[in-house]
């Protein structure tokens, strides 16, 4: 016989950042909250992701900061990677931080199961095990998985994606990273800066697409320096391993051929939604796999949401976050407001890093706006040269006002030394939909690397300081 169900009012199906996000918001606010997750709470940003990968592009970081200590005047013998123990540490940072959230969930009272859950009619979820959950609201959230593409049969050793990637013990001595996304950049980044022979393949004319074509400029001509090479346009057509499979060959382009430790495919990643049942519910699935929402990521069905990577929304977790928090305070009955997708923050932290809000000039363009644009370089400024990163720049993006001028800011796009920390105040003048003159009024501190956005914007009013 079935054991009753037990009743929650809101039932999480998956615990990544979506999904713990809803937990945590909804169990400080007195609802009593189930999660069904088949591995680990955290998810794919936590174990991974996100985590994983920054922590490794550190380990890069502290890498180069050594080499270049020289130029300080720090004597230091040739340094060498053990990459073994940056794995070690890795599994430090994530595993701490996995204990803090199963510490928090704990204390807002969050059940969680451990087993795959998938929705019946009537809000009823099944976990693996047989047992019954039934939510007053479900939340789908059941995340993502790394793309492949024919041919290329992931194996952990010579075809790996992000998941595998992130175990090794040792790297590749040369690798082809297929795929120049942020995924690929960021491994492609971090792989050379230790070492590895990096070779980025890219089906499209450019690499991050998506990104302002100035942005982008500026990281490939960081990895050309740097002894990364840059396909682009290129179709891979297969790959052909050595005897002992210690080295592949790829085929690309027109007939040509590399061949390497390892391949990375970075092509993407697609929604996991093959496992959720719905069978009796009236949730609608697209071609493509992804859970179909409205703006307040309600499905079909009524009282079920989803949100994260399983719906068509820029797969970042603090997007997820933010669709939790639209979910739950509606579930409390309160006003929401929907994300607003054109204008959330991006952050990639390969080296040079890029962080953006808002629109690129080539979209903006394409979009109809008349823009005005500003760009300045980090090599004007005191703090980047003090660091030894004069590379990159902020560039601020305006629609054109009736007298010419710039009115009100549309995008905010930076590449350099930790503009992922620095989109803030970008973040907030195109979300607040300032101009360059409500925003140059506010004092940047002198020496930092954020007067860089001050002068583009003071620069836009016709008034710069240091640029014209
Ligand atoms: P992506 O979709 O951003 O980039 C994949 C790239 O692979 C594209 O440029 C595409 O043209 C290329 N591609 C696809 N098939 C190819 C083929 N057969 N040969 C050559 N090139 C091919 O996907 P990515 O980088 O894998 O990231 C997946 C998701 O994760 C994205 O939505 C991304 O936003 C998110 N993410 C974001 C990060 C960040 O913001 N720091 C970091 C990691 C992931």
């Amino acid at each position: 016989m079935v054991p009753t169900a037990q009743q929650f009012d809101v039932v999480i199906i998956g615990g990544g950042p979506a999904g713990y996000a809803a937990a945590l918001r909804g169990g400080l606010a007195g609802l009593n909250i189930a999660v069904v997750e088949k591995e680990k709470v955290g998810g794919t940003c936590l174990h991974r992701g996100c985590i994983p990968a920054k922590e490794f592009l550190e380990t890069a970081t502290v890498y180069r900061t050594v080499n270049g200590a020289k130029e300080f005047g720090i004597a230091v013998d040739t340094p060498t990677v053990e990459f073994a123990q940056s794995q070690a540490r890795k599994q430090k940072v994530v595993d701490q931080l996995w204990k803090g959230l199963q510490g928090l969930m704990k204390k807002r009272k969050v059940t969680t199961f451990i087993g795959t859950g998938s929705l019946g009619a009537d809000h009823v979820v099944r976990v693996d095990d047989g047992t019954e959950l039934v939510g007053t609201h479900v939340i789908l959230a059941s995340g993502s998985v790394p793309r492949s593409i024919p041919g290329f049969d992931v194996d952990g050793d010579l075809i790996l994606t992000s998941d595998e990637i992130l175990d090794l013990e040792r790297l590749p001595a040369s690798a082809v990273v297929i795929g120049g996304g942020a995924i690929g950049c960021e491994f492609a980044s971090m792989l050379s800066d230790l070492g590895t022979q990096v070779t980025i393949l890219e089906a499209l004319p450019k690499i991050l697409p998506g990104c302002d074509k100035d942005v982008a400029d500026v990281v490939v001509r960081s990895f050309k320096r740097r002894g990364i090479e840059l396909r682009t346009g290129v179709q891979v057509t297969g790959h052909t391993p050595n005897q002992d499979r210690s080295s592949t060959t790829v085929s690309f382009g027109e007939g040509e051929r590399i061949t390497v430790d390892a391949v990375v495919l970075s092509v993407g990643r697609r929604p996991l939604s093959e496992n959720l049942g719905l069978e009796g519910t009236q949730v609608g699935v697209d071609k493509r796999g992804f859970v179909e929402v409205d703006e307040f990521m309600r499905t079909a069905e009524p009282g079920v949401f989803a949100a994260g990577d399983l719906v068509d929304t820029p797969a970042l977790a603090h997007v997820g976050f933010a669709e939790a928090v639209v979910i739950i305070d509606q579930i409390l009955g309160e006003q929401v407001v929907p994300v607003d997708y054109t204008k959330v923050p991006w952050c990639i932290y390969c080296h040079p890093e890029v962080a953006f809000a808002g629109w690129s000039e080539e979209a903006a363009v394409e979009g109809g706006y008349e823009v005005v644009t500003k760009k300045d370089p980090y090599g004007g400024n005191g703090r980047a040269l003090i660091v030894g990163e004069p590379e990159g720049m902020v560039k601020v993006i305006c629609e054109k006002g009736p007298d010419g001028k710039a009115g009100r800011i549309l995008g905010v796009h930076m590449v350099g030394p930790w503009v992922t920390e620095q989109l803030g105040q970008g973040y907030l003048s195109v979300n607040w939909e300032a101009t360059p003159d409500e925003v140059a009024h506010y004092i940047q501190p002198h020496p930092t690397l954020s007067e860089t956005f001050g002068e583009t914007v003071l620069a836009l009013t016709g008034r710069g300081l240091h640029v014209g």
